[in-house]
């Protein structure tokens, strides 16, 4: 098949490279011109295991290329997805659809009449709707079918996620369309992917009642964090005791610092409103929202107790920048707010992350950045972990004894097993375990709990 995505960022060209992969024609579409240079000259603009050898060989075969004009791509295309943003609108949190209206008033004029038009960007309900409204505008003639088919995939194991789906949602009531994109996709529904067809409001409601829940799920087990804090009980204990029930699961059920990145925090916000405007209230999304935005500065206010009660003038080893690990993403980081807090209070910040460090340097400023853990540690009066790197889960804690003027590890994943930091004669403070972890069953890592 021939397939246009429109949009390269993350989505894009992730489900490009994986659908050149499976067999069919990809072009992918990027009005950001050095994008499309990079990547013409084989340099991926973003950090995604796995991708770079993916879209080498898909280019090397010819199935895969890339341009900055729709007009050489988009009329021989069966398919055209749009990946492009829709981030949080400045000022109300509704999703801003302008760059989803810009892109489908660009390629209308230019597809073919049997077209489909599969919007893999997270649009509220109804979005759909008006596009399919400016589709009949335009192209009042034409029989082009506008079908929802949201993206589930997450950064970090993104091609591992498009290539085995916990399942693949197609929104539509058009036959025609129902079997292009069973076309598509067959290559997955071989693999045994389960093809979900639903209407298309269907579709797009599914989509953010997905993140919505998982967002909801990590927001609950901090809330459970903060009272097992206080009550000597212990997190990770109570995740694994729940999460072992099939009802509930043991995915997303690890309490750290709240949710960040550029889907959770403008999809449950874009909810909210959507739910509003149609006169329901979403009361569970909107505290899960509040309860996360309060989180990030709170964290900042443990490491400032862990210091002692002020952290004017002293010097904060930040590892992990990112808002999860195996991305350079930055967007909505929790490593964010809590630095700018720690800059509030007088802190110096000191920071590492192995993939994210260009990204943050466009968001944080006053920040001094190092290539490793240890030589960001060195001097430090506390090392606070922000994002659970591979690279930090086995740090040598005698070396960053050694480092560090005061041995403080503020652990906001929950790396470490609180009873081996100690015994290298740190001050450790974990997220939602008990200050003497020996007196309550077993500790952290090693539960069965898998970080998402
Ligand atoms: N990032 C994720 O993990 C993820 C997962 C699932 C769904 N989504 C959704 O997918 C969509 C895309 O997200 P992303 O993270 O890939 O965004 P992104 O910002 O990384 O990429 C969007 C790209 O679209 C390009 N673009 C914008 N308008 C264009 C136009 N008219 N023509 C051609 N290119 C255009 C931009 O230049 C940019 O490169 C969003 O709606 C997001 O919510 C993202």
């Amino acid at each position: 098949m021939q397939i246009v995505m429109i949009g390269a960022g993350y989505v894009g060209l992730v489900s490009g490279a994986c659908f050149s992969d499976f067999g069919h024609n990809v072009i992918c579409v990027d009005k950001d011109e050095d994008r499309i240079a990079a990547l013409r000259q084989a340099r991926i603009p973003i950090f995604e295991p796995g991708l770079a050898d993916l879209v080498e060989r898909n280019v090397r075969a010819g199935r895969l290329s890339f341009t900055a004009d729709a007009s050489s791509a988009v009329p021989s295309a069966d398919v055209v997805f749009l990946a492009v943003g829709t981030p949080s609108r400045r000022g109300d949190g509704f999703a801003d659809l302008s760059f989803v209206y810009a892109a489908v008033r660009e390629i209308v004029p230019l597809m073919a009449d049997d077209g489909v038009i599969a919007t893999k960007s997270t649009v509220p309900v109804g979005t759909g709707d008006e596009i399919e409204r400016i589709v009949r505008e335009l192209r009042p003639e034409a029989s082009i079918a506008v079908v929802s088919n949201p993206e589930f995939l997450r950064e970090g194991a993104a091609i591992d996620d498009f290539k085995r789906p916990d399942r693949i949602v197609i929104g539509t009531d058009d036959a025609r369309a129902r079997a292009v994109m069973g076309e598509v996709y067959r290559p997955l529904y071989l693999n045994a992917a389960p093809l979900v067809f639903v209407s298309r409001p269907t579709a797009e409601v599914t989509k953010y009642a997905a993140n919505a829940f998982l967002a909801t799920k990590i927001t609950f087990i901090n809330e459970i964090a903060d009272l097992c804090e206080q009550v000597g009980a212990n997190v990770s204990d109570v995740a694994r005791g729940i999460g072992l029930d099939k009802r509930i699961g043991p995915k997303f059920l690890h309490a750290g610092p709240g949710y960040g990145g550029s889907c959770f925090p403008k999809d449950t916000l874009a909810l909210v409103k959507s739910a509003n405007d149609h006169g329901v209230a979403m009361r569970v999304v909107e505290a899960v929202v509040a309860v996360n935005d309060q989180r990030k500065r709170a964290m900042a206010r443990k490491v400032v107790t862990a210091c002692g009660g002020s952290v004017r003038g002293k010097r904060i080893a930040v590892l992990g920048l990112t808002f999860k690990p195996n991305t350079d993403d930055m967007r909505e980081a929790p490593s964010l707010s809590i630095i700018r807090a720690l800059q509030d209070g007088g802190a110096l910040v000191h920071a590492h992350d192995p993939e994210g460090e260009s990204q943050a340097r466009e968001l944080l400023s006053d920040v001094t950045y190092f290539s490793d853990a240890y030589s960001c540690a060195d001097g430090a009066d506390a090392i606070v972990i922000v994002t659970e790197w591979e690279a930090f889960r086995a740090l040598d804690l005698s070396r960053l004894r050694a480092l560090l003027r005061t041995p403080v590890l503020v652990d906001l994943r929950n790396v470490y097993p609180p009873d081996e930091v100690k015994r290298h004669g740190f001050t450790y403070v974990g997220v939602g375990r008990p200050a003497d972890p020996t007196a309550y069953g077993q500790i952290g890592e090693g539960m069965g709990i898998a970080a998402e």
